[in-house]
Parts: C-alpha cells; structure tokens; sequence
C-alpha cells in the first residue's frame, strides 16, 4: 500500500553482504610493473594489497555473490524482492548489469537497474531505494555496490593505479514503520563544473560512415586523475558535509558508533576523523586489503565490521561517499541487522 506524504514509514537494513575477486596485488608486485615501491604506497595511501577480477570471475557474479549473502542474512525469499539497485560504474553491459544480477539471484518479481555514481554510488543507491520504501511503493530492496576499475586504470600510470581494485558489497533493506525507522537522515552533492579532476571519459574517435557523415567509435580511455585535486576536494567537502547532516539531526560526533567513509585514502580517513574528533577505534577501514572499490567499499567494509561483530544491532554510523563527478554525500543510519 502507497503511504500519504504526511505518513511516511521507515527503512530497515537488515542484511549485508559482500564478495571479493580470489587474485591479490601486493604492492611489490606492482613495482614490477611501474616505478613505484610499497613504502611510497602504504605511507601516502594506506593501502598494502588489492584483489583483480580475473578470468574466472565478472562484475555480474561478484554482485550476485555480494547480494545473495545480504539476502541470506535477512532471511529473504527471493521471490520476495521489489528491487535491485546496482551501483556501478563499469558494468559488464554498458545497458546495465542489474537485470542479469535479477534474474542469476531468482528474484523473477524484482525491476533492477544500474545507478551511475562512481565512488558516491552505494550511497546515492540508498537514499534512492529509501525513497520507495517510505512511500510504501516496495518492501524489499537489494542495493548493491560493485565496481572493476582495474578494467579501466592505465596501469602505467602510477599516480592512479597503485589506488584501485575490485569488489562488491550489498545491503538488504525494508520498509518498517516509522517507529523503527533506521536511516536518520541524509546530504547529497553534485558538482560537474570540478568534475575534470577524475574522468573515464568515451575515446572521442569518429570515423567515417558513408557520405561524409561520421560516427563515434565506441569505448573508453582509461581513468584519469588529478590526485592532489581529488585529495583537496574530499578534506573539505566531507568533513562539511557530515557537519551539516549531524546538525540538521542534532547528533554529537561523541554519541556515533562509528565513522564509515569511502575507502579512498587512509589520510583522507585520518583527517575526517581528526575534524570530529573522532578516536582511531571508532574509523572503519580495510582499504590496506582492498586499495579503493569505488562504489563498493562502504557496503564491502559495513559487512566487514557486522560479520566479525564489530557493528552491532542498533550501532549508529555515519557514513560519507565522495569522488567522480564530482559527486558526494553522507547518510546517518543505524544498524538494525536480521530480526
Ligand atoms: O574515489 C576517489 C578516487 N581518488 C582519490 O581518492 C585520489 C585522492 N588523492 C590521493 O589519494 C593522493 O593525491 C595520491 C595518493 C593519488 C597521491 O599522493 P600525493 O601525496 O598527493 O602525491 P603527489 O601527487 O603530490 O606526488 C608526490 C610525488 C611526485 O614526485 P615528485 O614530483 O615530488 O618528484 C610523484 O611523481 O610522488 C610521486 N609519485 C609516486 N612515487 C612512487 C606519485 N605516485 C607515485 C607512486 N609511487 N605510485
């Protein structure tokens, strides 16, 4: 039943999930292929290993592997799910990856669709799925993260590739009451007009057809990344953003569980926590395993923390994704788990 404006129900998350390519890249190894060195990696970005989708694997299974386990945990028939959101950047299928995740998890009464949002992805897939569950138009949504940028990084360019690697994490949510609402609120930003500082952009090749008329020829050059302005954006766009979200719901940086941002840098991630004041023991990160997944690291590393018991039922987060775009935006939610 669709619920009045002025009666708007809540949102639950009731199951995570997530999946890793079986190949590791340490960063020795990739010294072998750039002029790079694990000290120079580690100290300036935290991150120690990443894992590659390879031959066996595909950006499709990883997310079916991802959501299924967030399905499992909430105790969910897949006949049951209104909608799967895939937040992804680099699909298998430039028309979308989500209905073949749909129909490998069964969930035949499912829609499903890709939501483009690079690293902002997992977040920008919430608040969206949250928006039909309020209004009561589905119960059951499947959001799931999942990016393959070592399919896109020019891994002779050592500025950007020592960053990224592959993942999938997912998030079962439901509608619930308003009483049992879990998501406290949310800020997002867009900002195309800075958006040149990182970049996938089409090869701009046009070739001709017949009679004078040409056609662009399909793909993409690899990513390209001014770091240090990246870098600068997030120090200041987060830290400001996740101010106005806890003082738009009143919240003290004291009294949240934990600090869930993006997995782009460990300096990034000291320096957010250091705003707030915000002990070491309550920053979640494991980019040193998994360098940065884009649209998956939010949701790869929640699951991370709920499935060695860190995060516990009715454990307040904050959480932030920032990157291409440029895009950013935060969330305030709570943890409910399976009932
Ligand atoms: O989801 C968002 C995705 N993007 C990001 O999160 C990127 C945010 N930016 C960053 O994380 C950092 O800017 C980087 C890690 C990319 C770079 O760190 P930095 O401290 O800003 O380094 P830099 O670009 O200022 O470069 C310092 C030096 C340069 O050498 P010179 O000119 O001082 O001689 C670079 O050539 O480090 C050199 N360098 C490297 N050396 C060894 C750059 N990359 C490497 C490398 N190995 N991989």
């Amino acid at each position: 039943m669709v619920r009045s404006p002025e009666n708007l129900g809540g949102v639950a998350l009731l199951g995570s999930g997530s999946a890793l390519p079986s190949q590791t890249l340490t960063n020795d190894q990739l010294g072998q292929r750039v002029d790079t060195n694990d000290s120079w990696i580690r100290s300036r970005t935290g991150i120690a290993g990443r894992r590659v989708i390879g031959s066996e694997e595909s950006l499709t299974e990883l997310s079916c592997r991802a959501g299924r386990s967030a399905m499992e945990m909430a105790q969910w028939d897949p006949d049951s799910i209104d909608l799967i959101l895939l937040a992804t950047s680099t699909p298998d299928d430039l028309f979308g990856s989500a209905p073949k995740v749909q129909a490998q998890l069964g969930a035949k009464n499912a829609v499903a669709f890709d939501l483009t949002a690079a690293c902002s992805g997992f977040l920008f897939a919430l608040v969206t799925a949250s928006q039909f569950l309020r209004t009561g138009a589905m119960q059951k949504v499947l959001v799931i993260g999942a990016d393959q940028l070592t399919r896109w990084v020019d891994w002779d360019d050592r500025r950007s590739c020592v960053l990224f690697g592959d993942g999938a994490g997912a998030v079962a949510l439901e509608s619930t009451s308003s009483e049992d609402d879990c998501l406290i609120g949310f800020q997002l930003k867009s900002d195309g007009s800075r958006g040149d500082c990182l970049n996938l952009p089409h090869l701009n090749q046009f070739l001709p057809l017949v009679d004078g008329i040409s056609h662009e020829a399909g793909g993409f050059s690899p990513i390209q990344m001014n770091g240090q302005e990246v870098y600068k954006f997030a120090v200041r766009e987060v830290p400001e953003i996740l101010e106005k979200l806890l003082k738009v719901h009143e919240v003290l940086p004291d009294s949240l569980d934990w600090l869930l941002l993006h997995q782009a840098n460990q300096r990034i991630l000291d320096s957010v926590a250091e705003r707030f004041s915000i002990p070491n023991e309550k920053v979640l990160s494991n980019l040193a395993n998994y360098g940065n997944t884009s649209a998956a690291t939010i949701p790869l590393m929640l699951d991370e923390a709920v499935k060695d018991g860190r995060i516990k039922s009715g454990d307040l987060i904050a959480s932030s994704g920032f990157g291409a775009g440029l895009s950013w935006g935060a969330a305030l939610f709570k943890w409910r788990g399976p009932v």
